[in-house]
């Protein structure tokens, strides 16, 4: 692609997508995206939030990334500008072991099985400035100062096993959980997406570390 065509670079990484998601790319250096290993995300609040929680996921899976269309903004000839690529995706699953205790909005919550967080309808922000980084002759891009923002149109919950299985309590705990979604989200935000962010930024320094910028753009 030449420098800063978005549609070019729309083009390729969709087809990449495609093409590589389920599998990952060992020449590219790009892990498996469909699904996305998330190993591991705490989401620890204090007690001055109303969403007074100790929510640890393990071995987390994200599906839904191979469905995404995006937008690219940057990628010019001066690798030192911000960078940004514009995405959306009809429906983002986060499925996996979860464990939960503390304080949801002054209800005590605790619990210990599978979630399954459904982003309906995401718009997300991935950002980051480049450095210059010079080696054997050949300038490539190194990224730095992400940042990513993630705007759902809705966010279900669903955790099993809540209250040691208590199914009273658990399906009143996860009917509340999602009529709430909204205050609950904005609050665990900047560590849900901490979480994400490290792992994106995990895989654009690897694409951008292995190849020369000028051989991934073009005059
Ligand atoms: C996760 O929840 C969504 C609905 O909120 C559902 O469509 C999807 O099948 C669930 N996935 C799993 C693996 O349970
Ligand atoms: C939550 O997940 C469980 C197990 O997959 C399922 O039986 C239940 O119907 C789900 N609840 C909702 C509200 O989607």
């Amino acid at each position: 692609c030449k420098y800063s065509d978005s549609q070019c670079l729309v083009n390729v990484i969709n087809q990449i997508f495609r093409e590589k998601a389920d599998t990952g790319d060992a020449g590219l250096d790009l892990v498996k995206l469909e699904p996305l290993a998330i190993n591991r995300l705490r989401i620890q609040k204090g007690k001055e939030s109303p969403i007074n929680i100790d929510l640890v996921l393990t071995n987390n899976n994200v599906y839904g990334l191979k469905t995404v269309k995006k937008h690219f903004r940057g990628f010019s000839k001066d690798l030192t500008k911000r960078h940004e690529l514009r995405m959306h995706a009809d429906s983002l699953y986060m499925i996996g072991p979860y464990s939960i205790t503390g304080k949801v909005l002054v209800l005590p919550i605790r619990g210990e099985g599978e979630s399954n967080f459904t982003l309906s309808n995401v718009d997300f922000t991935a950002s980051f400035s480049g450095k210059t980084n010079e080696r054997d002759g050949e300038i490539y891009l190194e990224p730095v100062k992400f940042a990513l923002d993630a705007s759902p149109e809705r966010l279900y919950y669903n955790f099993t096993n809540l209250f040691n299985g208590d199914k009273a309590l658990g399906d009143n705990m996860n009917l509340f959980l999602n009529e709430n979604w909204e205050p609950i989200y904005r609050e665990v935000k900047p560590e849900l997406l901490d979480g994400f962010a490290i792992k994106f930024e995990e895989i654009v320094k690897k694409i951008f570390s292995k190849t020369p910028y000028n051989k991934i753009l073009l005059e």
